[in-house]
C-alpha cells in the first residue's frame, strides 16, 4: 500500500502547471466513442480515473493510441459490444457516461452501477429519467444498467435537482435524438460547457450550455475532431488552499482565472493576496488567515469539491467558521483525521463549526476518498514534524503527480511503499 511521509511547516513558493480537467476528461472520453472518426484529445490528465476508463472503451472494443502522456487517439468504429464489463469500470463513479454515449450511438446500453468515491448516496434517477424522456427503455438487472430504445426522440426535461453528471449523459444521448431537446434547470460548471464544445466539435448542434437551459438539436452522425481540455479549477484551487494553508507564495499556471472566482473571493474574504493574470493566478498569504463562512452550491458557487481543502485553511484561521456541505451528505469524513492533527472541528448534520487552532501537529492519518485526502495532505504540509497518510489511491486517482508538483514547490513529501521508506525519509529530512 502507498502512502505518503511528508515533513511539514514549510512554506510553498514558486510556481505549479496544472492538469487538464478530470471532470471534463471522464465524459469526454465517452463521448469521443460517439464517432466512428478519430478523434484526438490533448490536455489529458495522467490520472487513475482516466486510465482506467481509457481501458474501459478499449474493452469494448475501441482502439486507444497513447501519442503522449497527455494526448490519446481514440476511434470508436471498432466498438462491438455495448457491455461495459463491471471489473473494468467498478472503481470508478463516471462509468455513466458511457450510459450516455452508448445510448446516443447504439441506441443501447449496458453499464454496471457506478462506484467512486463515498461521499455520501449518489442516486442517478436524474439521468434515468433524461434517458426515459427521449424514448429508452431503461432497467436496472443483477448491478447492470440497460438502456435501449429503437430510435430516441428530443423532448423538454425539467431536472429535480442541479446534476452536473445528469445533464452531460442527457446533453450526450440527446445530441443524436431525433429533434429538439430542452434541459432545464442545467448544471452550469466549466466542464458541462467543456463537454458541450466537445460534442459541437464533433457535430452535435447544442446552444446554452454555461446557462441553466440547454437546447440541443439533434444530429444523425458525428465526424472526428482534435479537442484540448479545459484546465483542472480543483486542481488548481487544491494548490491555492496548499499555498494559503503554508502561507506560501505560489503562482498557479495554466487556469481560467473566471472558473476559480468563487474560491478566489473566499480566499480574499479571509486575507490571502490574490493576483490574476489571463492563464494564472497567485495566492499569497503573508499572515494568519481569519475566519469566515462557507456554504457549498452548485457552480458558479463553491465548489463542493473544494470543500474539504477549504476547511483545512479555516481550521488554521483566527476565529470561528461555519462550513455547510449542501451537495453530498457524508462529505465531513476527514475531520476525525483533522483532529487528530490538532484541529477544533465540530460536525452537526450537514455543517461544520471550525474553531481556527494556530498549527497542526503531524500524525498517521488516513485519506477516505480524493478531495478529503488532498486535504490532508495540504494538513501535513502545515503541520510541525511528520505526517503519514494512508490510501493515497484516492488521491491518485484524481491529482497527476502531486507529490511531484509540491516538490517543486519547496515541499518535503515522498510516495513510500514501507515503514523503512519512512524511517529513511525522516532520517534524511531530519
Ligand atoms: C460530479 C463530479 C464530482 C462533484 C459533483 C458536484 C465527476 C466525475 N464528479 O459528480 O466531483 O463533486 O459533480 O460538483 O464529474 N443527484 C441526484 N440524482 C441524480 C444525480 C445527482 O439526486 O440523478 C444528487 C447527488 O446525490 C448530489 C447532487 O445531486 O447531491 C449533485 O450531484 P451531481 O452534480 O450529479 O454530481 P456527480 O455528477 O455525481
Amino acid at each position: 500500500m502507498e502512502q505518503y511521509v511528508i515533513k511539514g511547516g514549510i512554506p510553498l513558493v514558486g510556481e505549479v502547471e496544472i492538469a487538464g480537467a478530470k471532470n471534463a476528461a471522464l465524459p469526454i472520453i465517452s463521448a469521443a466513442i460517439m464517432t466512428d472518426e478519430v478523434v484526438t484529445l490533448e490536455n489529458l490528465p495522467d490520472v487513475n480515473d482516466i486510465n482506467v476508463l481509457l481501458e474501459a472503451i478499449e474493452g469494448i472494443g475501441a482502439r486507444v493510441d497513447r501519442i503522449d502522456r497527455h494526448t490519446v487517439k481514440i476511434n470508436g468504429s471498432t466498438i462491438q459490444d455495448c457491455s461495459v464489463e463491471y471489473e473494468c469500470i467498478k472503481k470508478i463513479r463516471a462509468s455513466y457516461y458511457l450510459l450516455g454515449a452508448l445510448l446516443g450511438k447504439y441506441n443501447n446500453a449496458e453499464v454496471p452501477l457506478p462506484g467512486g468515491c463515498n461521499i455520501g448516496s449518489r442516486p442517478i434517477d436524474q439521468h434515468l429519467k433524461g434517458f426515459r424522456a427521449i424514448g429508452a427503455q431503461v432497467s436496472i438487472e443483477h448491478g447492470t444498467i440497460i438502456a435501449k430504445c429503437d430510435h430516441m426522440v428530443g423532448a423538454h426535461i425539467f431536472m429535480d435537482i442541479v446534476s452536473v453528471g445528469a445533464t452531460i449523459n442527457i446533453m450526450m444521448a440527446a445530441s443524436r435524438a431525433q429533434g429538439r431537446t430542452i434541459i432545464e434547470n442545467a448544471a452550469k460548471e466549466p466542464h458541462v460547457v467543456d463537454v458541450a464544445n466537445f460534442l459541437n466539435s464533433m457535430g452535435a448542434d447544442i446552444k446554452g450550455a454555461g446557462t441553466d437551459v440547454i437546447r440541443i438539436k439533434g444530429v444523425s452522425s458525428f465526424h472526428g475532431c482534435n479537442y484540448m481540455i479545459v484546465p483542472d479549477m480543483i486542481e488548481a484551487g487544491t494548490y491555492m488552499m496548499a499555498a494559503a494553508a503554508t502561507k506560501g507564495d505560489v503562482i498557479i499556471k495554466n487556469v481560467i482565472p473566471k472558473h476559480l472566482e468563487a474560491i478566489t473571493a473566499k480566499l480574499l474574504e479571509i486575507g490571502c493576496e490574490v493576483e490574476e493574470s489571463d492563464d494564472s493566478v497567485r495566492v499569497v498569504a503573508a499572515k494568519r488567515l481569519n475566519r469566515t463562512h462557507v456554504k457549498t452550491q452548485p457552480y458558479p458557487g463553491f465548489p463542493t469539491d473544494m470543500q474539504p481543502q477549504m476547511s483545512v485553511v479555516l481550521a488554521l484561521a483566527a476565529g470561528t467558521s461555519i462550513v455547510t456541505e449542501s451537495i453530498f451528505e457524508n462529505r465531513f469524513k476527514y475531520v476525525d483525521e483533522l483532529t487528530r492533527m490538532g484541529a477544533n472541528i465540530k460536525v452537526e448534520g450537514n455543517t461544520a463549526i471550525i474553531d481556527g487552532v494556530p498549527n497542526f501537529t503531524g500524525a498517521r492519518i488516513s485519506s477516505p476518498d480524493l478531495r478529503a485526502g488532498a486535504a490532508l495532505v495540504i494538513a501535513g504540509l502545515e503541520a510541525d514534524g511528520f505526517t503519514v497518510i494512508d490510501d493515497i489511491v484516492y488521491i491518485q486517482r484524481g491529482y497527476e503527480d502531486f507529490e511531484g508538483k509540491l516538490r517543486g514547490l519547496g515541499a518535503e513529501i515522498e510516495r513510500v511503499t514501507s515503514e523503512r521508506e519512512i524511517d529513511k525519509f525522516e532520517l534524511r529530512i531530519g
